[in-house]
């Protein structure tokens, strides 16, 4: 079987097996979007705060509502299904906010077991969930009742970490309470939370739960490049795989991956492709928050456009480009700094 290949999350079927991993501040509906267009079979929301949910009740405005909460649920236009990933540490908090969910119809409940940052971990969410394996079971059971209650029965899902520290390596435990509590996959960021996003992940640990666990196992980490992906298919036998970092600006890595796991040969994207994808992207985002807040959000996406990566050449003008870039506040700006390089190389 070609290492690209379907996998089924519960009852639903993906068509493949290249993922789109939650990041906040990057993953919103625009960007989804354009990963989807090149090629992503599924994506997942950034963390969403259970409680916010339940405090500002987004469900209650209307469906267009500008406020941040409600565009960060919304399902993109071309994404024919998604999930959306929720943080809390309070079962029956989760499954609340899981129930207010219903309006998005979202396909998947992904729970966030893997976040580092303070601000989530001192509520007990986040990575902290994995010091407390038996609530993070009741989590999970929590959510997957409210899914079967309010969401259709919608597969509930978990991303975790190793474990907390080098010293608490329970990724093991963790997704075997979560799936014997409900859930339909895991998704394993074989680094600690001590680790953050340093040094390099583990990939022998996905190896290991996917040579265990029943239900799909994906992988995250370190995945910059079409060959990584083949590596990690290949060395942990994992279901599927999760770009996240080396899917910014990169969100070619999709059919360049399927490309490479199919026919073994790629073609990096173009100049001309690259800029018209940052275009598009730029659009679809101020049509969500306006062109000022937009144009803001997307000086750190037309960096990462722009730089070259594994097997992209950086743009010209490289660093006197990004300079500029990062002060352009309207559509009409960017058009003027990335004139040179579009006239170079667009029709
Ligand atoms: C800026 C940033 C934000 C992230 N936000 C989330 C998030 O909202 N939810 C989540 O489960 N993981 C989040 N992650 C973790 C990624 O999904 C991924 O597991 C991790 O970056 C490892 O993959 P990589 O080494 O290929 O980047 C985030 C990572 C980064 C760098």
């Amino acid at each position: 079987m070609s290492l690209y290949h379907p996998v089924t999350i519960g009852d639903l079927e993906f068509p493949g097996n290249l993922f789109l991993a939650p990041v906040a501040g990057y993953t919103d509906r625009s960007y989804r979007s354009i990963c989807i267009d090149e090629g992503a079979d599924f994506s997942f929301t950034e963390l969403s705060s259970a409680e916010s949910i339940i405090r500002s009740r987004p469900d209650t405005k209307p469906l267009n509502d500008p406020s941040p909460i409600s565009v960060l649920l919304r399902r993109a236009d071309n994404e024919k299904r998604y999930a959306i990933q929720l943080f809390g540490a309070e079962p029956e908090r989760m499954a609340a906010g899981a129930a207010l969910l219903a309006r998005w119809k979202p396909d998947v409940v992904d729970i966030n077991g893997g976040c580092p940052v303070p601000k989530v971990i001192k509520t007990g969410a986040g990575s902290a969930l994995m010091k407390d394996p038996a609530n993070l079971g009741r989590v999970v059971e929590a959510v997957v009742r409210s899914s079967r209650e309010h969401l259709g029965g919608v597969p509930v899902t978990i991303k975790i970490r190793a474990g907390w520290d080098s010293g608490s390596l329970n990724y093991r435990e963790c997704a075997r309470i979560a799936m014997e509590a409900g859930a339909a996959m895991v998704s394993l960021h074989p680094r600690t939370r001590a680790q953050g996003y340093g040094g390099k992940s583990d990939w022998s640990l996905i190896a290991d739960l996917a040579g265990r666990l029943p239900v799909p196992v994906t992988g995250s980490g370190d995945l910059y490049t079409p060959e990584d992906a083949d590596r990690m298919l290949r060395e942990t036998g994992c279901a599927a795989v999760m770009f996240a970092r080396g899917a910014m600006g990169n969100p070619f890595i999709f059919s360049t991956t399927r490309s490479f796991l199919s026919t073994g040969s790629y073609a990096a994207p173009d100049t001309a492709h690259r800029l018209a994808a940052g275009f598009r992207h730029l659009e679809r985002l101020a049509a969500d928050i306006g062109e000022r807040q937009a144009c803001l959000e997307m000086r750190k996406h037309f960096c990462a456009y722009t730089k070259g990566g594994e097997g992209r050449p950086g743009m010209a003008g490289g660093a006197k480009l990004r300079n500029q870039l990062v002060h352009a506040e309207t559509i009409e700006e960017y058009r003027l700094m990335l004139q040179d390089v579009i006239e170079g190389v667009l029709p």
